[in-house]
């Protein structure tokens, strides 16, 4: 195990739960425990439960759970070793010596100065004779030289190892540039019969991506025009141990600094570019993914507000919808900004310049109004029916509101502007408001029934095949959790290979692992080799389940049925039989033992 056990629990003492997420969630103590809103999912009634006792959260509507190390990582999105360091600092503790921890560390670092060595190279081609169309290119698109080098812009030479080669006269190894993901392994293989590697971004004016720390984590190249078709517009830094392009935003590293207020979410990184150097620093953009949850939880740490500014097509539009929809779950408010006459920003500020684009930012659209009019997509307001169908839609929208006043307003305006009553449509908000009511405690259960079941596929996917082992499995992890004392006894009936479920069979290594070093069953020793999903169900087990006063009973009975169902499945002919005709079985097989000694 990586990190020290003595240095996790020490982290969780000097880290209490509630100290280390109410900076994020206002929390009342309900009982024993804390309850709140649930920062992982929009919810209006608390399901969100800490339990002080053992340092767990737990949320009832969603699912997710943990400790004090999970939380960190999801609230900040970091790393599982980033994580403990972050709360290592806030409590003063020194982090362990530790070899894996040190060499991921190095990885870390090596990937970084890789990058900013990459990011240095393709700066300086594209400041020299070799990246003349680079830069022609660039300012061809209105970016002035003072713009191409505060975003550090450069340019990838056509030339299958200008980059690999350069990388390596700095002393940087094949290991590293390839984790960087800065070359790619041909099918070919030099003399040593190894394969052979090849820059992966030639040919392509190049855009670095930095984190919110200044850090260069990876590269986006956009192809020369003209080449958009050979190889796609734009490539883009796979996954490496310090990128992520989903966690991660354009530009953010700028704009954190100026958008406390109010930020500007664009699709290219083109526009982003383009509304920086207009004064515009609030702009950041996807990194050509579709908008996710993680990038909007990173921008919600920085911003109260999100303009809305996606290209004037119906790609933009389906990006609208979709972020409207993500930024809304994690609080974030949203409005929408809509570009007349133009396809994206980029154009608009070149074309009309950044007097107009501030009026445009300050008059555009509440998301009440931007689903108002996208209500009426598709339907011919000019025919009757159209109208009425219109006006239906937009009553289920304003009933989603949950706010009478703008609601009162609403209804007023689209009473004049199509010609009926107020009080008519009022009246049918009311009525779908009430159906919904209705409908709601049964959502809201189907909701979180629903979370808890998809969870519990995920994690364990073989439960559904083997539901009387699995329960039986948990029963015994459960026990064994909550009474470290009968450790030996179960070891020595139950081996792991008894297990039948691949995710119980895991934890229940684990779990015996850890208390076979005569700890007690911690959270933060799970440490780092169980998915968020996993935690979370882990949480629910020891949070939700009862402390059993006839736990021998129940461990005795659950290792009977593990073990049972083990025997049947390996041999499969017994398997047909139900409960009862097994216990027969069973029976008749001791009987016929006794009488008939095998040999
Ligand atoms: N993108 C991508 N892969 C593609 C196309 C687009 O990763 N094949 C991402 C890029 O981050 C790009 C953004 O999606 O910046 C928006 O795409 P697009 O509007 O096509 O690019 P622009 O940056 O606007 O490029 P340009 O204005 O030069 O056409
Ligand atoms: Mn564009």
């Amino acid at each position: 195990m990586a990190l020290p056990q003595d240095f996790l629990m020490e982290l969780k003492y000097r880290n209490d739960i509630e100290s280390v997420l109410s900076p994020y969630i206002a929390l009342k103590r309900r009982g024993s425990n804390l309850v709140g809103l649930c920062p992982f999912h929009n919810e209006k009634t608390p399901s969100f439960t800490v339990y002080p006792e053992n340092g767990s959260y737990y949320c009832f509507g969603c699912g997710k759970g943990g400790d004090i190390i999970t939380f960190t990582m999801q609230m900040e999105n970091l790393d599982y070793i980033d994580a403990v360091r972050k709360l290592a600092d806030k409590a003063g503790l020194r982090m362990p010596e530790d070899n894996r921890d040190d060499k991921e560390l190095k990885l870390k670092n090596d990937i970084y100065a890789v990058n900013a060595e990459a990011g240095r190279f393709f700066h300086s081609v594209l400041m020299s004779p070799k990246g003349k169309a680079g830069l022609d290119y660039f300012l061809g698109r209105g970016l002035s030289l003072k713009t191409v080098k505060r975003f550090g812009l450069g340019f990838a030479p056509d030339d299958w190892h200008a980059l690999e080669n350069h990388l390596k006269s700095k002393g940087f190894t094949d290991y590293i540039i390839s984790a960087a993901d800065l070359t790619s392994k041909s099918e070919k293989k030099d003399k040593f019969g190894k394969n052979i590697t090849y820059d992966r971004f030639r040919n392509r004016i190049m855009f670095p991506i930095i984190n919110i720390h200044g850090k260069v984590i990876g590269f986006s190249g956009r192809a020369m025009p003209g080449n958009e078709k050979q190889g796609g517009k734009y490539i883009n830094t796979s996954d490496t141990p310090v990128y992520k392009k989903s966690h991660n935003m354009f530009a953010l590293n700028f704009a954190k600094a100026v958008c406390s207020k109010q930020a500007i979410l664009v699709e290219g990184n083109m526009d982003v570019i383009a509304l920086h150097q207009a004064g515009f620093e609030m702009a950041v953009a996807a990194l050509g993914t579709s908008f996710t949850e993680e990038q909007a939880r990173l921008l919600s740490r920085y911003t109260k507000e999100v303009v809305l500014t996606m290209d004037a097509d119906s790609a933009g539009e389906k990006a609208t919808d979709r972020a409207l929809g993500i930024l809304d779950n994690v609080g974030v408010s949203v409005r929408v900004l809509r570009l007349p006459d133009c396809k994206d920003p980029d154009e608009f500020i070149k074309k009309h310049g950044n007097a107009r684009f501030q009026k445009l930012l300050d008059s555009a659209m509440s998301a009440i109004e931007y689903r108002l009019l996208t209500a009426a997509r598709d339907i011919d307001l000019d025919a009757v029916d159209g109208k009425l169908k219109y006006l239906n839609k937009a009553c289920e929208v304003l009933a989603a509101l949950n706010d009478p006043i703008a609601t009162d307003l609403y209804a007023g305006r689209l009473a004049s502007k199509y010609g009926a009553s107020k009080e008519r449509l009022l009246n049918v908000i009311k009525n779908i408001v009430e159906q919904k009511c209705n409908g709601k405690v049964r959502v809201e259960l189907r909701e979180i029934s629903g979370a808890l079941n998809i969870q519990k596929n995920e994690v364990n996917p073989q439960k559904g095949k083997y539901r009387r082992a699995a329960a039986a499995e948990e029963a015994v992890i459960s026990v064994l959790i909550r009474h470290p004392d009968m450790l030996d006894s179960v070891l020595n009936r139950l081996d792991p290979a008894d297990f039948l479920t691949d995710f119980n069979r895991k934890l229940y290594q684990r779990v015996t692992e850890i208390l076979g070093t005569g700890h007690g069953f911690d959270l933060v020793l799970l440490g780092e080799g169980f998915t968020s999903d996993e935690i979370g169900y882990i949480t629910k087990m020891l949070t939700v389940g009862t402390a059993n006063e006839n736990a021998e009973k129940v461990l005795d009975d659950s290792i009977k049925v593990i073990i049972s169902e083990r025997k049947a499945l390996d041999n499969p002919d017994v398997a047909e039989l139900d409960d009862a005709s097994w216990a027969e079985a069973m029976a008749a097989l001791s009987k016929d033992k006794k009488k008939k000694p095998i040999g």
